[in-house]
């Protein structure tokens, strides 16, 4: 698998990645599962990296859902800390690269060192105008779109918007992913066949690549071979192969 065989023109302007399988990828080796995250960090930074030097436009991980919350305490303490010290260790280089940095989710429920720690990253990176990297953190899809339908809602009421004057664009510019393209390719890592709550509104017509790897072992071999993937597929986006053809 080589750089080589990517097409530039074919590749995806937005990726989005569910980073799924750190604990079984700890579990297969009798450790702890947070030696499972810690690892996946690894592959975040590897991943970050290649999209950076690929001149991907978005990049969009799936970080902690909002259903994560349950996990027992220090799981959910172990990756907190673990996210504070990627966004101190990384945020120069992040810098470097021109990428800026944004959360998206319900980031309020975030303890507050994480929000600090996270916040000042996001204001050093504001200006860059590189690769948009967004991390979702307490994500939840269907909260997304209810908070996007609150604020139309409130809108509507203090008549700043018209009923009759809501459209597609309206629900998407409410949504946390406000002012991305939607992700033209979906990874899914550990082979679940599912969407577990992620960006739901903007996956409509996302390529969708799942592939057995854990994430923890998911590095930029596996990423070409996502994207070569990508290269090869047909969208037709309802259309016939006729049209798709005639172009
Ligand atoms: C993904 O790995 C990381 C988070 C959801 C935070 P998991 O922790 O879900 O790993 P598995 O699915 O149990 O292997
Ligand atoms: C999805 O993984 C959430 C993240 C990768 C952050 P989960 O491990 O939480 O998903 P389920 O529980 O297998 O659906
Ligand atoms: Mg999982």
């Amino acid at each position: 698998m080589s750089i080589k065989q990517l097409v530039k023109e074919k590749l995806p302007k937005h990726i989005a990645i569910i980073m799924d399988g750190n604990g079984r990828w700890a579990n297969k080796r009798s450790f702890k599962r947070i030696f499972g995250h810690r690892e996946g960090m690894e592959s975040v930074k590897e991943i970050v990296r290649a999209c950076c030097e690929l001149d991907i436009k978005a990049l969009t991980l799936y970080a902690f859902s909002s259903q994560n919350w349950k996990r027992p305490e220090h799981e959910v303490e172990a990756l907190m800390g673990l996210l504070k010290k990627y966004v101190r260790s990384e945020v120069n280089e992040l810098n470097q690269n021109n990428v800026r940095l944004q959360g998206i989710g319900d980031l309020n429920k975030l303890p507050k060192s994480v929000i600090n720690v996270f916040n000042e990253a996001v204001e050093i990176t504001r200006n860059n105008t590189g690769m948009v990297l967004s991390v979702a953190l307490s994500y939840g899809g269907r909260e997304e779109i209810l908070n996007a339908v609150s604020k139309i809602a409130n809108k509507i009421e203090t008549g700043e918007l018209l009923s009759a004057d809501l459209n597609e664009l309206t629900i998407s510019e409410n949504l946390y992913t406000a002012g991305l393209p939607d992700p033209d390719l979906l990874i899914r890592t550990s082979g679940e066949m599912r969407i577990s709550n992620f960006l739901l509104w903007q996956i409509a017509y996302s390529e969708i690549y799942v592939t057995d790897v854990l994430w923890p072992d998911f590095r930029k071999d596996d990423l070409y071979r996502a994207l070569i993937e990508f290269q090869n597929r047909k969208r037709r986006f309802g259309l016939t192969d006729e049209q798709i053809s005639e172009g």
